[in-house]
């Protein structure tokens, strides 16, 4: 297990919980937020994409946004957050639907036209991927945009695409 991983298993173990699929993580992670632990966290993610030539960030409103800020530090690239309510200021856009099963409600994430390019190699992070319709929203962007993703990582993985990075999964909680 890496630093990162026991660093975060700890936080949980003291100051959150596991109550069947939902993890408490609100008094460190996403709602009251700790910075050096984010920091902690983005580098374990940096260090694993840094071969990867990324260019951009790209994350998804709300919680997703801390941990995306503190990678691009790491990685000295910009990130991208895709917005839930399009912006009359934001002309051209892409734009994809997202069903999130734990707020049963679809949402659409929008992206300018102006921020993101084709060609552009983008690191997709969130705080967690659980049925992964924002993940599926995302790379319906990317791909409107017709840039390419070369990673997805996140904090938590609750589900099974193994393609996803993370620090932690369901079993490392067990
Ligand atoms: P999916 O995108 O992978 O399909 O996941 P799903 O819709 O089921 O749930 C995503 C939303 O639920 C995310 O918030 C995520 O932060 C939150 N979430 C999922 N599992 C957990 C969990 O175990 N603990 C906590 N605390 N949150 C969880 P969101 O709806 O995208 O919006 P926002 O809260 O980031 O604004």
């Amino acid at each position: 297990m890496t630093d990162a991983a026991q660093a975060l298993l700890h936080r949980i173990k003291t100051d959150g919980a596991v109550d069947g699929q939902i993890i408490k993580v609100d008094t460190f992670l996403n709602h009251m937020v700790d910075p050096t632990l984010m920091r902690v966290l983005a580098q374990e993610i940096a260090g694993r994409f840094a071969d990867q030539q990324v260019d951009k960030i790209l994350t998804a409103e709300t919680s997703g946004i801390m941990l995306a800020q503190a990678v691009a530090e790491e990685l000295n690239v910009p990130f991208i957050y895709a917005k839930k309510k399009k912006p009359l200021t934001m002309t051209g856009s892409y734009a994809a639907a997202s069903y999130s099963f734990t707020k049963q409600e679809t949402t659409t994430l929008y992206v300018s036209q102006e921020v993101l390019f084709p060609a552009e190699r983008i690191l997709f992070i969130d705080d967690f991927f659980a049925k992964g319709s924002t993940l599926k929203a995302i790379e319906e962007i990317v791909s409107q945009a017709r840039a390419v993703l070369v990673g997805k990582a996140v904090i938590i993985n609750k589900g099974v695409r193994e393609d996803v990075h993370s620090i932690l999964t369901m079993e490392d909680l067990r």
